[in-house]
């Protein structure tokens, strides 16, 4: 008598503290038996020979998020616009890669209150397959929004605050950084940070368009490391003074993830993520012949080779424990897209942000587990299980545990593939990571027990993907301790 909706039988699987051989018995969308051998007639997924790792989280994606000017350095465009990937395109990306559940952003407009957006992107969001969750933008904390509208959202299961230090109409003053904080501490939610100084951007910016340095490359130039650096570092500082946890979002540099260490080393809770453009593209990529560099503008700047080592050092120590993709599409092409403002507009008026939904777990896995970088339990744990944790979501998400859901990803870890934009499967013209040959891929994804990619083929019926209410992060760092279990004193370098 069949006792399981599926068996993924005969995989390597992942938890991310070691893997073991074993059968996963599936019901009701739950993980309810891993035992050595499940052969009770349940209809059956062979994982023989394929790694099994927990479905991917994906903590920091843009998707179908309404604009009014936004991931710009001007303002330009004050009309409304809407990422290009809908929530069912996105879930189709991350089915193909590997990844099941996201947490994305509900925008708010400023002049209006967070309630208004949160119900147009709920309806968007619905439509989706993969779960989600949502980290609530705060461009305008009025009094109405702090005091009445976040105890409303948080009662939804809404657990972060998401701040920008940057970006013309989106960046928030240092009194408004602390308002928004306090109230944070007061309602048991996390705040994550973009850290680029608004000021010295728009400083640099003005200079080098005034001097005529308009091309993509400049986008870069107008923003080193140093300004991501301060930001950090007031917003830490600003944090440790209310005595509230913060997350610092896509760390693209050693100098910003060392204010992270500091601040870990004195035990304060903040943590911090990366993307994989922080470890594979370059400010040199944006210097391509015409427009075409724009397909790699994205906020923090590429940095360069050098800089991708020292942030794989921080990820390997634990300062950064996350790693996400900042999926932000804009097509090259496309009246919403990279061109909005025209081919011959400056760096300034270009948005900010690229695709990377479906390349972060094969790109992480290959140039992180493949090329001896980091150990499997440490890809699944960057991938999953900390983004879980830190979010929230645990344990009903992140790993592979009995009563879990039933989010997997079955792993070639020896199939080498060339990187395409067809293969990302999302709604953007291109992927900056084209060309890219990277060896372990996903083979099949499964979401809450229900096969949903097989071989590249997604399969779900748009309007499955369940809304994921979340409640207080639950990553403890204990003073002195970093995140990988390591005693500060004795950690390498
Ligand atoms: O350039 C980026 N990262 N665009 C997306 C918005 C953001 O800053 O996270
Ligand atoms: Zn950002
Ligand atoms: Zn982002």
């Amino acid at each position: 008598m069949a006792d399981y909706d599926l068996v993924v039988r005969g995989g390597e699987v992942a938890t991310g503290f070691g893997t073991a051989r074993c059968d996963i018995g599936i019901r009701g969308g739950r993980i309810a038996a891993l035992a050595e051998s499940i052969a009770d007639g349940s209809p059956v997924l062979e994982a023989g020979g394929l790694l099994v790792l927990p479905g991917g989280i994906d903590s920091h994606c843009h998707i179908e998020e309404p604009a009014r000017g936004g991931y710009v350095g001007s303002g330009a465009g004050a009309a409304v616009t809407v990422n290009e990937e809908s929530f069912a395109s996105a879930s189709t990306s991350a089915f193909a890669g590997g990844t099941t559940s996201v947490v994305c952003f509900v925008p708010q407009w400023k002049g209006e209150g967070i309630l208004p957006r949160l119900a147009d992107y709920e309806q968007r969001a619905a439509r989706g397959m993969l779960d989600y969750s949502f980290h609530q933008i705060i461009t305008d904390p009025t009094e109405e929004v702090l005091e009445r509208e976040v105890p409303q959202i948080v009662a939804k299961g809404i657990r972060s605050l998401k701040v920008f230090l940057t970006y013309e109409p989106l960046h928030l003053s240092d009194e408004e950084y602390i308002k928004v904080l306090v109230t944070a501490r007061r309602n048991g939610c996390l705040v994550t940070v973009h850290c680029e100084n608004y000021a010295a951007i728009k400083w640099r910016t003005e200079a080098l368009i005034a001097a005529g340095l308009t091309a993509p490359k400049y986008h870069a130039w107008s923003r080193p490391s140093i300004v991501e650096r301060e930001a950090t570092h007031r917003a830490i500082a600003l944090a440790e003074l209310v005595d509230q946890p913060i997350q610092v979002f896509h760390v693209s540099c050693e100098e910003a993830a060392e204010e992270i260490a500091r601040a870990q080393a004195r035990g304060l809770k903040v943590w911090g993520e990366t993307c994989p453009q922080y470890l594979t593209l370059t400010a040199d990529d944006m210097d391509r012949p015409g427009f075409d560099g724009a397909a790699f503008m994205c906020s923090p700047s590429p940095r360069t080779t050098a800089e991708h080592a020292k942030v794989w050092e921080m990820i390997r120590r634990g300062t950064l424990d996350i790693v996400t993709s900042d999926h932000c599409g804009f097509s090259m092409a496309g009246e919403q897209g990279k061109a909005a403002s025209g081919r011959d507009a400056p760096f300034r008026d270009i948005p900010n942000g690229i695709p990377g939904l479906a390349a972060r777990l094969p790109i992480l896995f290959s140039e992180g587990v493949s090329k001896g970088r980091i150990s499997l339990d440490h890809f699944v744990r960057l991938t999953a299980t900390n983004p879980a944790r830190l979010m929230g979501l645990a344990p009903r998400k992140g790993m592979i545990a009995v009563g879990a859901d039933a989010d997997l990803a079955l792993w070639d870890p020896r199939k080498k593939v060339t990187l395409t934009n067809a293969l990302m499967q999302h709604a953007i013209d291109y992927t900056p990571y084209e060309g890219l040959e990277v060896t372990g891929w996903p083979v099949a994804t499964v979401r809450r027990g229900a096969v949903v990619m097989r071989d590249g083929v997604v399969q779900a019926e748009p309007g499955t993907g369940q809304f994921l209410p979340r409640g207080p992060y639950d990553m403890v760092r204990p003073r002195g301790v970093l995140a990988n279990g390591f005693d500060a004193a004795s950690a390498p370098g």
